[in-house]
């Protein structure tokens, strides 16, 4: 056991601040500090963490605490695991207090895994340089591939002897059962119950987790055998999910906070090679397809991402892919295409540090252009071709969760391929409108009649209202109905009765609106049938110029409708849609004017409020930013989230 005295050190020179920046980048706010909350996947920072009183809280999942207990959650470490961490970090020697039976016993399981890893790495390093096979074989292996000594040492490279069980005999002498051993991986056991190492006459490239543990090993071949894989890698244990982790990001992880840009490769030898030439904010995906976790453990340190890849066509068809999931990450992404038969580790070997660098500064591309190269190439002058890889880019666009950045691509792709934007956009809208069927066959919802709500896209661009100009822009629709078509049916109501009572809650806020509303609302309560012609006679200028336009003003249904698959004749037809649509539609640009209100509120907050104002102000930021989704998803809108 650790004991008190040493507990009391290690808190004493704990900096909360440094301690969690090991792991996430904080953004200063005030007096605290927010990033995104690495217990969940978010867009907007809800990670707080208050120096002064050497506290985190975080609002998406609830979790909070001091700096031992973001150690034990974010490291899944129990409390003396992340005390030896942090014991480490601060240089503080541990004292140890009489381990007791009971004590030896209560280490946990992972700790135990953690250790035995560790135990592994040691001596796989140890035979690298130590042993005659070792250096004959594997360190020579390294040395053709051009690895210097630090790199060896940085990645804590090393070598498994060949042999069945050399591994098992040295963990067994130094106390470790076999249990644990099979546990790890590290052993194979076989249907007869005798068992055997895993890694054997290999090369050993050991996995870290962000804070540096080993948690699992690759182990490359050297010969050419076909009959044999060329890596063998750590099954998943408690301590490895594949899924999440991605190789170098330990010796990554302040490069990429530092340039703000993290370059992503397939294979471990790629990752080293890079760091030969400088290049050390690279990670890779270890050859599997990127999963969504590893993209969020990257979005922790940077929104940008460069993904660098060989110019064969496999390498391009995985790099695509990869594309499409960081950008639906809501991440930006960049692309290097090397030259055929080249893949980062090679190339940069071939042409060396500085040409390397040069290369990569020179080759980056946005993924439009990208993409926009790569078709033009292959379809030359054929129009069918050229329509082909417009759809292809457009359907990476339609991955954004933002708005905005959408709207930006199409205009790129707009000027780069020299077609007209309205075009882009419908087509854009077509796929958006096409996943949102999709995701509602998928996942059935009851509560609402799905079918009568229409997919109109959105007409207005977002970045050309304020959300003010918005929240005005369905007030008036709501007006125009009301005022056309009152007494029309609509969900089995009156629309006035309809839009009462959906609007309920609803305050109006440009004063000519309000008043006509007003009306509305004391016909509708006395049961009375408002008409439209009653405003004419005796009402303000305003409310007469207004209501004269709506009554009057013909509706273009082909602009509001313009999707290419459908059509109205008269819009009295489609009164149903048009008043579903539009309580949806003020309801969200409502929730909109809310949230960027409460956000000043959160400002003046972080500025100089209560903790429990910020507190309060957060919980209704989230509240409504649920609310926002959920009316989205309604309206077919996609929102970042
Ligand atoms: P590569 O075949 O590109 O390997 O696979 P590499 O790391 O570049 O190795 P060299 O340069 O040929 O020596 C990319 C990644 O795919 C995984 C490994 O993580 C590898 O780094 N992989 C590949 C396996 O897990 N098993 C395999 O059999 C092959
Ligand atoms: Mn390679």
């Amino acid at each position: 056991m650790i004991s008190r005295d040493t507990i009391e050190e290690i808190r004493n020179r704990i900096d909360i601040i440094d301690v969690i920046s090991d792991f996430l980048t904080l953004k200063k706010s005030g007096s605290n500090y927010k990033a995104l909350s690495p217990f969940a996947n978010e867009k907007t920072p809800s990670f707080f963490v208050v120096p002064a009183k050497g506290i985190f809280k975080d609002f998406s999942s609830g979790k909070g605490g001091d700096a031992i207990t973001f150690v034990m959650e974010h490291e899944k470490m129990g409390y003396t695991e992340a005390l030896r961490y942090l014991a480490k970090k601060y240089g503080v020697d541990i004292k140890e207090e009489r381990q007791t039976e009971e004590g030896k016993a209560e280490q946990s399981e992972r700790e135990g895994l953690y250790i035995l890893m560790n135990f592994a790495k040691e001596y796989y390093r140890k035979q690298l340089t130590g042993s005659e096979e070792g250096i004959s074989i594997g360190l020579s292996y390294f040395r053709e591939r051009g690895f210097n000594d630090r790199t060896i040492e940085k990645f804590e490279l090393g070598y498994a002897l060949e042999g069945w069980e050399n591994f098992t005999k040295e963990a067994i002498t130094k106390g470790y059962n076999k249990e644990l051993l099979e546990k790890t991986g590290l052993i194979v056991k076989k249907d007869d119950g005798s068992t055997y190492d895993r890694f054997r006459g290999r090369v050993i490239f050991p996995v870290h987790n962000i804070s540096g543990k080993v948690i699992a090993f690759g182990a490359r071949m050297l010969g050419k055998d076909k009959n044999q894989p060329k890596y063998i890698n750590s099954p998943e244990t408690d301590i490895y999910h594949k899924s999440d982790v991605l190789y170098g990001l330990y010796q990554a992880k302040n490069a990429i906070r530092q340039h703000d840009v993290c370059y992503l490769v397939e294979g471990y030898t790629d990752v080293i090679s890079l760091h030969q030439s400088d290049v050390s904010n690279v990670v890779a995906s270890s050859g599997t397809a990127l999963t969504e976790s590893q993209i969020r453990v990257i979005r922790r340190f940077t929104e940008n991402v460069t993904v660098l890849f060989d110019g064969d066509s496999a390498g391009i068809k995985a790099a695509l892919r990869g594309i499409d999931m960081i950008l639906k990450g809501g991440m930006n992404v960049r692309v290097v295409l090397f030259p055929d038969g080249e893949d980062p580790d090679s190339y940069s070997r071939k042409v060396g540090t500085t040409e390397f660098q040069k290369f990569l500064k020179d080759h980056t591309q946005d993924f439009v252009s990208f993409k926009a190269g790569l078709y033009a190439s292959e379809a030359g002058g054929d129009p069918i071709r050229k329509a082909e890889s417009i759809k292809e880019i457009i359907s990476s666009i339609s991955q954004i969760p933002d708005a905005v950045k959408r709207s930006v691509y199409i205009q790129e792709t707009s000027s780069l391929l020299k077609i007209a934007e309205p075009v882009l956009l419908s087509e854009l809208n077509k796929i958006l409108i096409q996943e949102r069927r999709k995701a509602e066959k998928d996942k059935p919802r009851e509560q609402h009649p799905e079918e009568s709500i229409p997919v109109v896209p959105e007409e207005i661009e977002p970045n050309k209202l304020d959300v003010q100009g918005m929240v005005q822009l369905q007030e008036r629709e709501t007006i125009r109905l009301l005022l056309n078509y009152a007494d029309k049916a609509v969900e089995e109501h009156k629309l006035t009765e309809f839009i009462m009572q959906e609007l309920d809650d609803v305050t109006f806020t440009n004063p000519v609106y309000k008043q006509i509303y007003e009306a509305f609302k004391d016909g509708a309560i006395q049961g009375n049938v408002t008409d439209s012609n009653s405003f004419l006679k005796s009402s303000s200028a305003e409310v007469k110029n207004t209501v004269t336009e709506l009554i009057t003003a013909r509706y273009d249904t082909s602009k509001h409708w313009n999707s290419k698959n459908i059509f109205f004749s008269k819009e009295s037809e489609i009164v149903n849609e048009l008043a579903l649509s539009n309580v949806l539609r003020l309801k969200f640009r409502m929730v909109q004017k809310m949230m960027e209100e409460n956000l000043q509120k959160i400002k003046e907050a972080e500025r100089g409020g209560s903790w429990e104002q910020l507190e309060q102000t957060l919980i209704d930021q989230t509240g409504l930013k649920d609310a926002e989704r959920e009316l989205a998803k309604l309206l077919g809108i996609v929102v970042a989230k």
